[in-house]
Parts: structure tokens; sequence; C-alpha cells
């Protein structure tokens, strides 16, 4: 676990937040205190350089986006208003989201322990790095910035029906400790949230974040002839098995949100269920 050194993110604070979920690891779902590793967004910390950074890649992002990305994600930007021009203030954000779904985007140093993430979305939080990558790595930057947090995740958490399914994603995936279905959950995560696509007016679309935030994948998902497009379903999607360092050969397509929400439903109600040491 890394601490990403940024100006809007108070060292002290970052320490100790990261002790916090170095310390969770191991903890059991009602142990784990999410408050313990969150972060301060320093607003006013934020250089010139990152607002640019900002902008550039959202305008980049937008010649695409604007047609391309899934319309409740669009309607989803616009509710949470996030703009072209400057990095997105968490406190606007949240200001925004708890009208509409009660989410929130909270601020975290870097990658917290599986299940402590799981333990956000399961309170309807959202665990969002704040630093934004800087110029020189403006394609590439191997660990997620607020780029790909917010502007890739955060605007899907201000439809109700994404909302519910995340939520429940994470109660799910806090509460089982079966290796079987966290390997099962992690791949849902992979092929719906990380890098979904959407039917929508007999159209492919874009919804995974590192489909948004990505502009050679967020091509390569549409245009490509080499990617295998199936059809979402919940079971085939779990036995699929993801590969991370390039482009992704297969995708799993919805139909709606609420093929999404309803197939979680339906396992996290057997997974619920199930005494918690059971064996898979
Ligand atoms: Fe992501």
């Amino acid at each position: 676990m890394k601490s990403i050194e940024h100006p809007v993110v108070d060292g002290a604070e970052a320490k100790r937040a990261l002790e916090a979920a170095a310390a969770s690891e191991g903890m059991s779902a009602d142990q784990i205190d999410i408050e313990s590793m969150v972060i301060t967004q320093n607003y006013d910390r934020y250089s010139d350089e990152d607002h640019e950074v900002w902008s550039i890649i959202y305008n980049k992002r937008w010649a695409q986006i604007e047609t391309d990305a899934s319309d409740v994600f669009l309607r989803g930007i616009r509710a949470i208003n996030l703009r072209p021009d400057r990095v997105p203030d968490l406190r606007e954000v949240n200001a925004n989201l708890a009208r509409m779904t009660g989410w929130q985007s909270r601020g975290v140093p870097g990658y917290l322990p599986a299940k402590s993430f799981f333990a956000f979305l399961a309170k309807r939080q959202f665990p969002t790095t704040i630093a934004v990558r800087p110029k020189s790595q403006m394609d590439y930057l191997p660990e997620p910035d607020i780029i790909h947090d917010v502007f890739g995740h955060v605007p899907l958490h201000a439809d109700p029906v994404f909302a519910d399914f995340l939520q429940t994603y994470g109660q799910a995936a806090l509460h089982t400790d079966d290796p079987h279905h966290t390997e099962r959950l992690a791949r849902l995560f992979w092929f719906t949230v990380e890098f979904g696509l959407i039917r929508e007016d007999g159209r492919l679309k874009l919804y995974g974040s590192g489909l948004i935030s990505s502009e050679g994948e967020g091509h390569h998902a549409l245009e490509s002839p080499e990617v295998d497009r199936r059809p979402f379903e919940m079971q085939r999607v779990c036995d699929t098995p993801f590969e991370i360092d390039h482009y992704q050969p297969i995708l799993y397509v919805l139909d709606s949100f609420e093929q999404l929400r309803d197939a979680m439903n339906t396992y996290a109600e057997m997974l619920l269920n199930q005494p918690a040491a059971s064996a898979g």
C-alpha cells in the first residue's frame, strides 16, 4: 500500500490513515472503522497544473464520452456537476449526491485492503484518491488518481439503481469469507464497475470506469474486432478470469442497470444467508 504524496494530502493525517488501513487487514466486518482511513481533500492546495491536467484529460475524454458513454453516466456527470475547468471539490460532489442517492465520495490515502474497501461500499461511501497525476504522466498512471476515481466512477453513484447495486455488492463482499465467492465477486466488479458495457437504444455504450477514463481502452472496447462482447449473465461473468496490463479481450454487455441490480440482489441473498464460515 502506497501513499500518494501530493500537496492536497496532509502528511500526518495520511500517515495515520495508512496505518489504520494496514491495521484493518484481517479484521472482521464489524471491527473495521472506515472513518479512521479517511483523509481531507485540502482543496485550496491544488495547483494550476493540477486543474490544467484535469481539464486536458476531461476535454480529451469528453470527445468520445459525449456520444459513447451510457446516458445514465452522462446524467450523473451533470447531476454531480463535474466541470471541465477544475478538479472537483468533494464537498460539492457530496452535497449533490446526498440529495440523490445518499452516496458520498471520501478521500483515502491510497489502496485499501479489500475488506475495508467493501466496508466503505456497504455504507454508501466511495473511497477515492484525491491526488492528480503529474503532467508528465498524463497518459498512463499505474495508480488510480482523482481522474480515474471521480471522473471514472462517481457519476454512476447519482443513479438510484446503480447506487443500490454497488451497496449490495459491498455488503455481500464484506460478509463473505469464502475465497471461492471472493474471487467471483472480484470478477463481477472487474467486468461491470471497471470495464462494463451497456446496450442503450440499440447501441453499445461505455460505463465502466476503466473505459470512461482511458482513451485507448474506451475506443478499443467499442471498435476493436478482437473484443468478445458477451451478453451479461451473472454466472458466466463470475466464471471468467480477467487479466490486467493489456486491453480487455472479453467484455460483458448489460441490457440495463436493473438487470445488474437484480442479479446482484439474488447473489447477495444467497451469500448473506449462508453461515459466515461455510466452505464453498
Ligand atoms: Fe476503478
